[in-house]
């Protein structure tokens, strides 16, 4: 099931997620409804708290990189920072370049049954966990940008908003 996406600055976005204790039929009904809304929005990437739902669930496809659930996960740098070009669902209509995000990571999480796994994420994959990650702590890539690229970007948000704001009422 598509669920609505919340969109920055809904305060929803900026409350820290919960580590996930229950692995249960919800928890696989949560993540099937974050792929359908994910794969709809034509993403690569989703944190349960974009859906309005407070969990350390993420889930993510890149590139050619297998589909990955990611419940309660955490992650150890290995490599070295990298610029790169994020957007995000819940900023739509806009991208900036980041220049924190590291390039090669040991990402440590939970499958759906709660049992850990490993693995390594590199550019792109490495870029998105991190992403995910920040979502869970209530951060928005934006915040990892200069504060002249911020605003940038957010005046650029602001007027796509308001010009299809003012779309729907025509
Ligand atoms: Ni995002």
């Amino acid at each position: 099931m598509i669920r609505p996406i919340l969109a920055h600055p809904d305060p929803r976005l900026r409350e820290p997620s919960l580590p996930v204790q229950t692995f249960d039929d919800a928890l696989r009904k949560l993540v099937d409804d974050m792929f359908d809304t994910m794969h709809h929005a034509e993403g690569i990437g989703l944190a349960a708290v974009q859906i309005g739902v407070h969990l350390r669930v993420a889930v993510m496809e890149v590139e050619d990189n297998p589909q990955r659930v990611m419940i309660n996960p955490s992650f150890e740098p290995l490599g070295e920072t990298m610029d790169m070009v994020e957007g995000c669902l819940s900023v739509p209509g806009v991208q900036d370049r980041t220049k924190t995000r590291i390039d090669h990571l040991r990402v440590q999480a939970l499958d759906l049954d709660g049992k850990p796994y490993t693995f390594e994420a590199h550019g792109l994959e490495a870029a998105c966990v991190q992403h995910e990650c920040d979502h869970m702590d209530g951060k928005l890539y934006i915040d990892c940008l200069s504060h002249v690229r911020r605003q940038r970007v957010l005046q650029r948000y602001n007027r796509i908003r308001r010009e299809e704001g003012g779309r729907q009422s025509d």
